[in-house]
């Protein structure tokens, strides 16, 4: 073997080594490396990354000069740094998402069900007043609507729905659900709302504290391997706030979830979106759409109030390349709706409008129901999903 006569296949080779350790493949067959070659001693590697502020890139860049670098004949590593493009962020995703499918052990939830992550990349912006409005507004459409209520110290969603009954298990003699836990039941009109949440299961705070012990992702997959679900068109979790461990795990746990991200008209949109799309990547997840929540109200009188800011919803939205999915406004009745356990999605008026918009955006556009009687598909991986791209 002479000294400078490796071709970009034998550069190649080596980089098919370097894993991306979020997306569980090598950076070669994820896409990722523009170019290899040999000039000289010295290999030139080109990279491109999910987002140029990718964490990763610092272990990446270790891997990539110590493998490229160990080849006879090359004494240097140049790497160059790219940014992959929306197309191929979607491609990559779509890999990294395919393989989390084929790992994934099934869950209770019907492989027919819409999976929808209510995230943010801040804490206190109404991902929770948003999971159960929508709920509400798509159980009212005559849909069946699970929501696991994914924040498991932090929970609301019971105090929101107004529940306040404790879950209960299937009897012994009831077959393969026998011991599964129950959700509570929310008649909606001809729709339902099926509720899981830790706030069902604790009933002192000193309980409360003691799922402080478990770990969280062992939480979640108790909900979602141990809970009967039944039959669901959408199922929406309501996550803590934090970008961290639970969105990774659910990713792994529910590898078809797609990711709604709440936000206020007054954030600092390009920080947001670097938390965004950081949490988007870690998950593999799809955002299908932002929603702006407390926006301006606009009085009877056409008064307009953007008592938070105005337009943060856009530039968010058009910074991670997604559709702003609708507006809700500032309204006390949002906010009393949920201290009441009534929603506000039912009682009409503009924010109870504006939900009922999105819920309908939701069904006919961004995450359609999966309809399994013309679907010939019994697995999930055949389930026709549309991944959206970013
Ligand atoms: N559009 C709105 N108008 C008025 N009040 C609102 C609106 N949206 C949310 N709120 C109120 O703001 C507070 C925070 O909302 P919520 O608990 O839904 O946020 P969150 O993102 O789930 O918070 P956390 O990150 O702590 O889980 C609540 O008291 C809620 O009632
Ligand atoms: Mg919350």
């Amino acid at each position: 073997m002479s000294e400078g006569s490796l071709d970009d296949d034998r550069i190649l080779a080596v980089l098919r080594e370097v894993m991306d350790p979020e997306l569980h493949d090598n950076i070669v067959d994820l896409g990722m490396v523009r170019s290899a070659y040999q000039q000289d001693q010295t290999a030139h590697v080109t990279i491109a990354l999910t987002t140029a502020g990718c964490p990763l890139r610092a272990t990446i860049k270790r891997d990539c000069e110590s493998r490229v670098g160990s080849l006879p004949g090359i004494d240097n590593v140049q790497l160059h740094w790219d940014e992959l493009t929306p197309a191929e962020r979607t491609r990559v995703m779509d890999r990294a998402r395919s393989h989390a499918r084929a790992s994934a052990t099934p869950t209770q939830i019907p492989a027919s069900a819409r999976v929808i992550s209510v995230a943010s990349g801040k804490g206190g912006v109404g991902k929770s007043t948003v999971t159960v409005n929508l709920a509400s507004a798509l159980a009212s459409k005559s849909f069946t609507v699970g929501i696991l209520d994914a924040d498991i110290w932090g929970f609301s969603v019971p105090r929101m729905l107004g529940v306040d009954s404790r879950l209960s298990a299937r009897p012994a003699n009831s077959g393969e659900e026998r011991g599964k836990i129950i959700p509570v039941e929310l008649p909606e009109g001809s729709g339902l709302i099926k509720l899981v949440s830790t706030g069902l299961m604790v009933d002192t705070e000193e309980t409360a504290l003691m799922w402080r012990g478990l770990m969280l992702a062992k939480a979640l997959e108790q909900f979602l391997h141990d809970v009967a679900w039944g039959e669901l068109d959408y199922l929406l979790i309501d996550m803590p706030p934090g970008t961290g461990d639970v969105q990774m795990a659910l990713a792994r746990l529910l590898p078809q979830a797609e990711m709604l991200v709440i936000t206020t008209p007054a954030l600092n949109a390009q920080k947001v979106a670097v938390r965004v799309a950081d949490m988007a990547r870690r998950s593999h997840m799809p955002v299908v759409g932002v929603i702006e929540n407390m926006s301006a109200f606009v009085t009877p009188d056409g008064i307009s109030w953007a008592l938070f800011g105005e337009g943060g919803g856009q530039r968010l939205a058009d910074n991670i390349g997604v559709p702003l999915l609708g507006s809700i406004p500032l309204e006390p009745a949002v906010s009393s709706g949920g201290d009441n356990g009534r929603p506000i999605a039912l009682d009409g008026g503009p924010a109870s409008q504006a939900f009922q918009d999105i819920a309908s955006l939701i069904v006919n556009e961004i995450s359609p129901p999966i309809n399994m009687d013309e679907c010939s598909a019994s697995s999930m991986a055949e389930v026709p999903v549309t991944f959206r791209s970013k």
